[in-house]
């Protein structure tokens, strides 16, 4: 078929390149992310395929059905960028890539708790400039401590085992807690996790009762020094909050994959400009702060896993198979079926 793949990354072209000898498929690779604006560059594709920060509003996808798009093929795990709703009433059919690498993600989470623990990104940068002090440097050990991980699917538990292997304590919370995981992990309520936990990682789908999981009043039930890290989705945190807390202290670290506003500056070169974020410019001042650009997916397995699955999605679509990675709108709204990105 004809794919428009917008926001094209060169890390992902190859992995694309090589999974479609298998499917021989019509790929145009564009640079632009996909937004109402240059939606019309879909016209004559039946196939769209976006990255997590491509904006499916109702705009883009009201333009995408008059040039005459039809399936929507998604590149992520995620799909709270695409108005599902208003897809389904224009009839376009959207596919995503459900689980490509949950290694890849709960390993970089892991990095980000040692980097943050060790100050590794400070004294990466002390050691280059000839400073061999190690004052301020002293962290903790990670065995024994308690670790806090909300959403134990996929890549939660992975993690949580990940945090076994260091000798750490591991608490839960899921609303569908994992049975075989529960031999391993306690699962507790979210207070009771707040008021425990040493480090708190987020690994839930970002919808209504998510956003903003973690606000002012999440914050001050945690441990004061705790470390929060977020490989999830920005908005579970209110980041407003998060500076608060960590100017107070209330939070020690934070190790951050991903933020709120992230859209059209996380995997953009920015470095010739002026940041116009100030919440992002200030979060970046922090030095128990440890900001990286939305790439926990990005190792070569989970490039190739991502790049088959999508095509693989898209030959179904045209052979009209069934088409197992769908996502619907309404159909992850039912608390016991939550599993959504
Ligand atoms: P999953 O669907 O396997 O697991 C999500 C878990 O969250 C499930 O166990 C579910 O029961 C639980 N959950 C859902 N809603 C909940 C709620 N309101 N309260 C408590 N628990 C709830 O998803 P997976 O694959 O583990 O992904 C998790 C997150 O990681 C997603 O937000 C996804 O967008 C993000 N992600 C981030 C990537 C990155 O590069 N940083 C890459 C891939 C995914």
């Amino acid at each position: 078929m004809k794919i428009a793949l917008f926001d094209t990354h060169p890390f992902e072209r190859e992995h694309f390149e090589a999974a479609n000898c298998e499917f021989a498929h019509d790929i145009s690779y564009l640079e632009p992310r996909l937004t109402h604006l240059t939606a019309r560059l879909a016209s004559g594709y039946p196939v769209v395929c976006c990255f997590a920060n491509d904006n499916l509003d109702p705009e883009t996808l009201k333009v995408l059905k008059q040039e005459g798009v039809q399936l929507i093929a998604l590149r992520s795990a995620g799909f709270n960028h695409v108005d599902l709703k208003v897809a389904s009433d224009l009839g376009l059919v959207v596919v995503r890539v459900p689980a490509y690498s949950p290694h890849a993600v709960a390993e970089h989470a892991t990095a980000l708790v040692l980097s943050l623990n060790r100050r590794i990104h400070r004294a990466h940068q002390r050691v280059r400039e000839g400073n061999f002090s190690l004052a301020g440097l002293v962290g903790f050990d990670l065995h024994g401590k308690t670790v806090g991980v909300i959403g134990t699917g996929r890549i939660g538990s992975v993690f949580a085992k990940i945090m076994l292997g260091f000798g750490c304590r591991v608490i839960a919370y899921d609303l569908l807690p994992d049975k075989s995981l529960a031999k391993e992990v306690e699962y507790v309520s979210l207070d009771s996790l707040y008021r425990q936990a040493d480090i708190v990682s987020l690994h839930v789908p970002l919808k209504a009762q998510t956003r903003h999981v973690i606000d002012q009043s999440a914050l001050a039930k945690m441990k004061k020094g705790v470390m929060l890290i977020n490989t999830g989705r920005g908005a579970l945190i209110d980041t407003g909050a998060l500076i608060g807390a960590l100017k107070s202290g209330q939070v020690g670290f934070a190790g951050l994959d991903v933020y709120e506003e992230e859209e059209g500056v996380f995997f953009e070169d920015l470095s010739n400009e002026v940041l116009q974020d100030d919440q992002l410019a200030r979060l970046l001042t922090f030095p128990n702060v440890l900001v990286t650009a939305h790439q926990g997916f990005l190792t070569e397995e989970a490039l190739a896993n991502i790049a088959r699955t999508t095509l693989q999605n898209i030959s179904d679509y045209e052979n009209k198979k069934p088409l197992l990675n769908e996502v619907r709108d309404g159909m992850f709204k039912t608390t016991s079926s939550p599993h959504t990105n």
